[in-house]
């Protein structure tokens, strides 16, 4: 693999700061990247819901390069859903225009959770797989793919609410008040991804991000004693096929020690943690990525040049930067805004004039 930071592919830059690797400046992604932000993803939803869309190879690898066709990113992270492995566990799985994800039935009992179904990646995902292949196909080795899923904990809570929710009414009373059955379901979970995960390293990812979204509505002893474990399990499982892990835990700044005793290879900071005190924390442990306020991008382009640089700043000069959003893309943000990002970073790498 090339060696000279001045002459990195995207891939090669992304995979070296994501093992914090000097490089010419930060790699540059967004959560979210494809989406209902761009027209073009418009244009290919109106042909099929969105589950139809994931499950076709074809569709989905176009639209997972739908924003490197547009935009200078270093990474594409494959269309997909971190409900792909409930529907492959048995649960029907929709996303209802203006509710969100809708999962039946939900699951509430012991009975509910012996009935899930372990499943075969390669049979039941298949079309995940050869979306990889198609993606590597287009896009050929300049860019990294990320695979991803869901964590145990933000899995299962839509497992057991069936829906989107605020206060993770059932999924705490099940934590708090049956906890066995809990952490069996949390089991089960971590034992369908490990699989999962690996299919996707074998179709060609090269790198994975795992996401906690709801992890954040936890308290830290809480989630050091019942949540922490199983996520254990899943990163030091995902680490082993020899790639390289981000961590994302929404609303995490409290939970940011626990994070780094994990031991993920990057861990992605949402915008309310300070990239500088995560910094000193993590003492070198691990690469961070982040973590502009999405809400950022809706500023006019001036003002989105001066926030990225101040989150350029923020991260510092050591290596093991790489740039995003603290959260996924929202389908409001202008794509100007986005765009401005971009130049912003790459025109702060060494050698850019
Ligand atoms: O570009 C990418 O980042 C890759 C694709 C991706 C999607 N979802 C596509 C998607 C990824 C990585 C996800 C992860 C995901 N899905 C998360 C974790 C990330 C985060 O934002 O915290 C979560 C919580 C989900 C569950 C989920 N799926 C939600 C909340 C929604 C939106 C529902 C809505 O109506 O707002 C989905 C559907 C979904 N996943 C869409 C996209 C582009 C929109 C579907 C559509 O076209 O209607």
């Amino acid at each position: 693999m090339n060696e000279d930071p001045a002459t990195l592919t995207g891939r090669e830059r992304f995979l070296r700061a994501a093992r914090r690797q000097p490089v010419d400046g930060p790699p540059v992604w967004f959560m979210r990247q494809a989406g209902r932000h761009l027209p073009e993803y418009h244009e290919v939803r109106s042909r099929g819901t969105f589950m139809e869309i994931v499950r076709n190879p074809e569709l989905a690898a176009e639209v997972t390069c739908q924003p490197l066709r547009r935009y200078d990113l270093d990474a594409a992270v494959i269309f997909s859903d971190i409900l792909v492995p409930p529907a492959a566990m048995g649960m029907e799985v929709e996303i209802v225009e203006k509710v969100g994800p809708v999962l039946n039935p939900p699951i509430r009992t012991r009975d509910d959770v012996e009935r899930l179904r372990a499943f075969d990646p390669e049979v039941d995902t298949a079309f995940l797989g050869e979306a990889i292949k198609r993606t590597r196909a287009e896009l050929g080795d300049e860019k990294a793919i990320i695979g991803f899923c869901g964590a145990p904990f933000t899995t299962a809570s839509y497992m057991i609410e069936g829906r989107s929710s605020r206060n993770f009414e059932h999924t705490k009373k099940m934590l708090y008040g049956d906890r066995s059955t809990f952490l069996e379901l949390m089991d089960r979970i971590v034992d369908a991804l490990v699989p999962y995960l690996g299919w996707q390293v074998d179709c060609g990812a090269d790198v994975l991000q795992i996401f906690d979204s709801w992890g954040g509505s936890l308290d830290a002893v809480t989630y050091r004693r019942d949540i922490a474990p199983s996520l254990e399990r899943l990163i030091v499982a995902a680490r082993g096929l020899e790639v390289p892990v981000t961590l994302y835990v929404n609303g995490g700044d409290h939970l940011l020690e626990i994070l780094l005793d994990l031991g993920p290879d990057v861990i992605s900071l949402d915008w309310r943690t300070d990239p500088r005190r995560a910094r000193e924390l993590a003492r070198g442990r691990c690469a961070l990525q982040g973590n502009l306020d999405p809400c950022v991008l809706l500023a006019p382009p001036e003002e989105v040049r001066k926030h990225a640089d101040a989150c350029l700043d923020a991260f510092g000069d050591e290596p093991g930067h790489i740039f995003n959003l603290g959260s996924g893309i929202i389908p409001s943000l202008p794509i100007e805004g986005v765009q401005a990002v971009i130049e912003r970073v790459i025109a702060r790498r060494t050698g850019a004039s």
